[in-house]
Parts: structure tokens; sequence; C-alpha cells
């Protein structure tokens, strides 16, 4: 079933459909039979309050926390029952981004992204620092696209904080994602920082025509960068559709009732500006 957000065709992504998905931490229902489904390479904003269970939902499909219950099929295999080498690819299909960069402070940049290819490599060969020029080629190709090859042999903890995110975006590209999904990516950055991790992750999904699931805490954030908005509350999908149907009401739901919303005070932007659309470029 096509999702309602256009027929493009999937160039390079691949179908994905989450059914009845449930992960409960004991008592917890984290993610409360959560179902979408994702037909072409979108920008996806996931939006809710904290403890809303954004997080454990990218976890939940990237499996780094196992279900509850329910399906996430791509092309009609359930990845929730992949197994060994076959999971390792799922995971290396679908990166994550944390909030945190997750980086290794003392090694320098370069190294940090090649580790990103570390699975399909051979773990031996990368740990006796023999990647392959190629490799290391495609790693500084990474560094270019995010405007800091210049950094590539500077330490990863000498970097600024939007810096460090940029490099793990980089790492993620050298592991030839399917998917991204990126944790609150901007939270810890201040606000120029975060406009720039937002326009690179905007920008690899509109040139690789890659799908980015990207939790975000502000609402103009999601509104700005993304062409489609889970609101998430308690766990569940109480909003899925376009940035302008979030209305007031919607975001009243998504965010509770007990206060008013001003968008202003969670802005992470600098300017209220006009949702960003880049144009397509041949990847
Ligand atoms: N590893 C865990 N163990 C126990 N409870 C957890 C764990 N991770 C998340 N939770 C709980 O699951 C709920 C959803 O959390 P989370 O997915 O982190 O929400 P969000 O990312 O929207 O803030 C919260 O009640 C949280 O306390
Ligand atoms: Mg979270």
């Amino acid at each position: 079933m096509p999702d309602r957000f256009g027929s493009v065709a999937f160039a390079y992504g691949r179908f994905m459909q989450v059914t009845g998905l449930t992960t409960s931490f004991g008592r917890t229902i984290a993610v409360n039979d959560v179902s979408f489904s994702i037909d072409a390479p979108r920008m996806i904003g996931v939006i809710g309050r904290s403890g809303a269970g954004k997080s454990t939902l990218l976890r939940t499909i990237n499996r780094l926390t196992p279900a509850t219950s329910g399906q996430i099929l791509v092309d009609g295999r359930n990845v929730l029952e992949l197994g060994g080498a076959a999971m390792r690819r799922w995971q290396r299909d679908c990166a994550m981004i944390f909030q945190q960069f997750n980086l290794v402070p003392r090694l320098d940049v370069v190294t940090n992204v090649l580790l990103g290819g570390l699975n399909s490599h051979g773990t031996l060969a990368s740990m006796f620092g023999m990647f392959g020029s190629d490799r290391i080629e495609r790693a500084l190709h990474a560094l270019e696209r995010l405007e800091i090859a210049d950094l590539a042999l500077q330490r990863a903890e000498t970097l600024s904080g939007g810096q460090q995110q940029r490099v793990a975006i980089a790492r993620a590209l050298v592991q030839e994602p399917e998917m991204i999904l990126a944790d609150e990516p901007i939270a810890s950055l201040d606000p120029v920082s975060a406009e720039t991790v937002m326009t690179a992750l905007r920008t690899i999904h509109e040139r690789n025509r890659l799908t980015v699931i990207c939790n975000l805490h502000t609402l103009d954030t999601a509104r700005r960068y993304c062409d489609r908005v889970l609101g998430m509350l308690h766990g569940r999908i109480v909003f899925d559709g376009a940035p302008c149907e979030l209305t007031q009401d919607v975001v009243r739901e998504i965010y509770g009732t007990e206060q008013d919303i001003d968008e202003a005070t969670t802005s992470t932007s600098l300017t209220a500006a006009a949702p960003v659309r880049l144009a397509h470029a041949a990847a």
C-alpha cells in the first residue's frame, strides 16, 4: 500500500512496513502498537515529549533494543527475525546517529569515519590499520561532502559539537546505508551547528535518495526540514502527516494540554525561516 506522501519511485531505498510494533521494559510500554509504512525515500521527523518512546522506536528498528511484538517488513522480510550476519547487515543498512556523536575521542577524524565500514571490511584488517586506500578515499570523500575534510587528521575530541556530529554522519555514510536513523542529532548543539547538521541530513536525503528518520525535540525543526512528521505520545503514534497538517490542536495533543505551545521557546533555529527545500541533485 503506498504511503500518502506521493508515489515517487523508491529508487535506492526499500519499502518498509512497520506493523503493531511494541517494545516493553518490564511494565513500561515504551513503543505501543506502532504501525506506519514508508514507500519512498522520506525525511521523517519524530516528535513528542521526553519519554514518548522516540528513542526506543529508532533503537527497535535498528535492533539495538529487542521488540516485544510486531513486525518490520522490508522487502517482505521481517527484520525482527533476522539473526547473525543478516541482522548485522540490517544494522548497517540503517545507520544510527546519536545525540552524543559516539566518536572515539582520541582517534583522528578519518579513522573514526573508517570505523563506520568495519562490519563490511573484516575486523582484523581494520584493527591493524590496514584500511584499503579505496576505503580511505571514500572516507575522505564523505568528509568532503560534509565540508570537514580539512579536519581529517585532527583528534575527534578537539572538534566542536557540530563538527563531531558531521564526522558521525560521514561515518554513517561510509556504511553505505539505505536509511539513516538519527536520535536527537542536534539536541546538544548550538543553533548554527544545528542548522548545519540538519541541512547535511536533508542534503543526504535528497542526493542519495535515503530515508532519514530523525527524532527531534523542537517542532520548528521538524516543520522546516521534514516532509513527514510522526507525533508520539505514551508510545503511540498520534499524528502521521505533513508538517502543514500540524495544527495547534494536534500539537497540543502531542505535547499535552497543560501549557500553550510556543514554538519559539523550543526553537533551535536562528530564525523562524521558511521550510528548507533543496533542489534535487544528481547522485
Ligand atoms: N533501557 C530502558 N529500560 C527501562 N525503561 C526504558 C529504557 N529505555 C527507555 N525506557 C522507558 O521507555 C519510555 C520511552 O523512553 P524513550 O524511548 O527514551 O523516550 P524518548 O526518546 O521519547 O524520550 C520511558 O518511560 C523510558 O523511561
Ligand atoms: Mg530519546
